[in-house]
């Protein structure tokens, strides 16, 4: 059974914010790639990819209830960033921002009583916890290092260890 028209178009925005997430991250990826961070570069592409599959999860959902999709405009992205610690803030508040979004798109399918939808951005909810912490965890870290480059290089090192 179709979604709500209000609900529906808060789906198929957010395949948009999703997709354009993935973009921002692989701009992040393309700055730290010009700098020694491969480590980091290595996790925003990552990044990118995981949120390439939030946008496919949703897309996957929106044709399982029965909807024709559009798809708008993606903005264009910023390669450029002063710092590592720029980068993990605008990550930070971005994520931050996405949180919000899943959170209206909840509060819409209990108000317009999807059930089924709330159980799919239930999903979500747990996953932007995750995101939260792990880009804070970087800014908490960065903060930390300061502009001391070996502590620098051992955090981009950590990074570099993420697998998926
Ligand atoms: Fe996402
Ligand atoms: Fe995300």
């Amino acid at each position: 059974m179709q979604m709500k028209q209000q609900l529906f178009d808060l789906f198929q925005a957010q395949i948009r914010n999703e997709l354009e997430s993935a973009y921002k991250y692989l701009g992040m990826a393309a700055y730290f790639e010009t700098t020694p961070f491969k480590g980091f570069a290595g996790w925003m592409r990552l990044q990118a990819k995981e949120e390439t599959e939030h946008a496919m999860k949703f897309f996957d959902y929106v044709h399982d209830r029965g909807h024709h999709l559009q798809l708008p405009a993606i903005q264009a992205m910023a390669t450029e960033y002063a710092s590592p610690l720029e980068a993990f803030r605008e990550t930070l508040a971005h994520e931050q921002f996405v949180t919000s979004l899943i959170n209206e798109m909840y509060r819409v399918a209990v108000e317009v009583q999807d059930y089924a939808a709330q159980i799919l951005l239930q999903w979500y909810i747990t996953e932007q916890v995750e995101e939260e912490k792990q880009s804070q965890d970087f800014v908490d870290r960065l903060e930390t290092a300061g502009g001391d480059s070996a502590s620098l290089l051992v955090i981009d090192k950590s990074a570099g260890k993420r697998s998926s």
